[in-house]
């Protein structure tokens, strides 16, 4: 039945012909955002829900949700933290058809088809092999209730040894639902990849954006200095990248984006492109921050931000389920205006945020409102601004 209902949300939607990249990148793009990367995300979104009621369910919240219940009384007994996850995910099974909403009320009505296997063999069918998202959204569900009865850090849930792997096969360019953030920053980051360039990337993580620029073979850059807070990543990036990401002249350094980059080793240091991808969501002062990476570029520098992006804020999508359990996602300087709320923005957001630091020349690569008004589920986009 659920089959059913994809394949015809499939059917309604209209397909956007072109995104309004440069003529180079628009052609390369056709191969990724065919009917395969639609379905997966569709598919994504219901399996997402169920696995937010399942997850519901094992936290014993069925009797209470069969009668209507209010967040405050689902979280009564649990860890004060859940709270904002708990909202969440109320919110967003109500959203997707899971719960009935009146007002601050919640109820479970009937019995929803959770049955997780029939949404993966149909991704399966429509994308062999990239199902790495559904395999974290199960282990999520395996390994969170304690966050929820015990205060255990979402970090260390989510990023431990038995998650790290999955993460892995998640950040790759293998991975099409992936591989989109990386190609759309690429595109915003190529006007800076000519000869004597210096480039930056923050939070390089698995090194999947950097393998992607070095299979453009730009030549002659001066130094692609590739960072990470996560010493983990850092040090499989030493030892990986040089071979699977040849030709790129190395350099490594730990980089928090919430410290100073002077304190951090790159006092005086100027780059031609700086590059982070889904990372400065998570920046605390993010206004603070920006002014910072402009300070560090050199004169008509190029900044590009790659980040998942929502049509509305108070819209949850899919790819929030994970993060809303990191202390580092939530616990950010929130202002007026320029970041209402913490975790993923708007594309609007993004562009006041970046004239706001005294950029210029902000561009979106692609437009993507247009996209999202097609297709709600378009949730990846990537920002150019010049120093
Ligand atoms: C969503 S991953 C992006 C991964 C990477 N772009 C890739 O393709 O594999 C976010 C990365 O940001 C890093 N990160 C998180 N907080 C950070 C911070 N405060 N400063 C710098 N990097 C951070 C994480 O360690 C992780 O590697």
């Amino acid at each position: 039945m659920i089959r059913q209902l994809l394949l015809r949300r499939f059917e309604t939607l209209t397909h956007p012909q072109r995104l309004g990249l440069d003529p180079v990148m628009e052609a390369r793009a056709s191969e990724l955002f065919r009917r395969p990367f639609v379905m997966l995300h569709l598919i994504s979104e219901v399996y997402a829900a169920r696995v937010a009621l399942a997850l519901a369910l094992d936290l014993g919240w069925e009797g209470r949700l069969r009668i209507g219940a209010t967040l405050e009384t689902l979280v009564e007994g649990l860890h004060p933290q859940s709270k904002d996850p708990a909202r969440w995910m109320l919110a967003f099974m109500a959203q997707e058809g899971l719960l009935e909403r009146q007002g601050a009320s919640y109820r479970l009505a009937g019995s929803p088809d959770l049955d997780l296997e029939a949404l993966r063999s149909l991704a399966e069918t429509e994308a062999p092999g990239h199902t790495a998202n559904l395999d974290l959204f199960d282990a999520l569900r395996r390994r969170i209730p304690p966050f929820f009865t015990d205060g255990l850090r979402g970090e260390d849930l989510l990023f431990g040894l038995e998650l790290f792997p999955l993460w892995l096969q998640y950040f790759r360019n293998e991975n099409m639902l992936y591989r989109a953030n990386n190609f759309l920053a690429l595109a915003a980051l190529r006007p800076a990849l000519h000869p004597g360039a210096r480039i930056l990337e923050l939070g390089g993580g698995a090194g999947s954006f950097a393998q992607m620029v070095a299979a453009e073979d730009p030549h002659g850059l001066a130094d692609y200095r590739f960072t990470d807070v996560a010493p983990a990543f850092l040090r499989r990036a030493q030892r990986t990248l040089p071979d699977i990401a040849p030709g790129l002249p190395f350099s490594f350094s730990g980089l928090d984006v919430n410290r100073p980059l002077e304190d951090q080793g790159l006092a005086g240091m100027q780059f031609e492109g700086i590059v982070g991808i889904n990372v400065l969501h998570v920046a605390r002062d993010l206004p603070a921050t920006l002014a910072d990476l402009r300070a560090h570029l050199a004169p008509g520098g190029r900044l590009v931000l790659g980040e998942c992006l929502k049509p509305a804020l108070d819209r949850p999508i899919y790819l929030e389920f994970f993060f809303e359990f990191m202390s580092s996602f939530r616990e950010v300087c929130l202002v007026p205006d320029l970041r209402p709320a913490y975790g993923f923005l708007t594309p609007e957001h993004w562009v006041a945020l970046l004239r706001h630091a005294g950029f210029r020349d902000v561009v979106e690569v692609p437009p993507v409102r247009p996209l999202m008004d097609q297709f709600q589920g378009f949730n990846v986009g990537a920002f150019a601004a010049l120093a």
